[in-house]
């Protein structure tokens, strides 16, 4: 779907052409809003994340899908050496400015610029979603990880309590965008997080696409009453 730089958004088939730029315009303010519209949830999913990993100093971790480098940030407080990597040129420049510190590279998911089994641990956060072929997104993370690595998947999943996921699904579909207009730098955007996550298949089918995709002991455990899910897997 092609509109005016301000309004892009990607269409449910997210052509990378079309992810891309959708997110080069939500770069200036994606870390606020995002804290604003999970209603600061988002650090404790972070937080949840890295100690999912089991991370130990000196380890090479890499982060794909790390935009601004918000979750790649996090992953070092263990001590490991984090390297974030993405497709949208935007949310790494923002990423540049607002963390110098933090190591970001321009990297498709589907071909990441590593050789194999460079890294101990490979973990994706709120972007496995945003990429067109899920599975061989998971096989190009197996080919960057040694035997024996791990793998942490954070994403949006599926409510387990059927009460509350009529409330989420509500928030997601009709207050979520309107929310987003007033905090967004590209409101778009944000219509088609919604119709992603209700897209996405629940923590089994998750569970299962990983298991297929050259992972084994895969195992998820749900926050925030399943709004998203971690699923951790180790390299076969
Ligand atoms: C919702 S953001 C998540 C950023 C960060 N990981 C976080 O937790 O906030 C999704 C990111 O995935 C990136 N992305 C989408 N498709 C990608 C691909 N094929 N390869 C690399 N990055 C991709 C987007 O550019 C975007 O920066």
């Amino acid at each position: 779907m092609s509109r005016t730089p301000q309004g892009q958004r990607a269409s449910l088939d997210k052509q990378p052409h079309e992810v891309a730029a959708m997110f080069d315009g939500v770069a200036a303010r994606y870390d606020l809003t995002n804290t604003v519209l999970s209603f600061g949830q988002d650090r404790s999913w972070r937080r949840a994340t890295r100690a999912a990993l089991g991370l130990r100093p000196g380890e090479r971790v890499l982060d794909v899908g790390a935009g601004t480098g918000v979750s790649t940030e996090e992953l070092a407080h263990s001590g490991a050496y984090a390297v974030g990597a993405d497709l949208s040129l935007g949310m790494l420049y923002a990423g540049k400015r607002t963390r110098p510190g933090v190591p970001l590279l321009a990297g498709d998911a589907l071909r990441l610029p590593f050789a194999d089994a460079s890294f101990d641990a490979v973990t994706i956060s709120f972007a496995l979603r945003n990429v067109n072929d899920t599975g061989a997104a998971l096989r190009e993370l197996a080919r960057v990880t040694r035997p024996g690595g791990r793998l942490v998947v954070c994403e949006f999943s599926t409510p387990v309590n059927p009460a509350f996921r009529t409330v989420y699904l509500s928030y997601l579909m009709r207050s979520l965008p309107a929310v987003a207009r007033a905090v967004a730098s590209n409101p778009d955007a944000y219509v088609y997080l919604a119709e992603s996550i209700r897209a996405w298949p629940d923590q089994a089918a998750l569970a299962a696409r990983i298991g297929a995709a050259g992972w084994g002991r895969v195992a998820w455990r749900n926050l925030t009453g399943g709004v998203v899910a971690l699923h951790r897997a180790v390299r076969s």
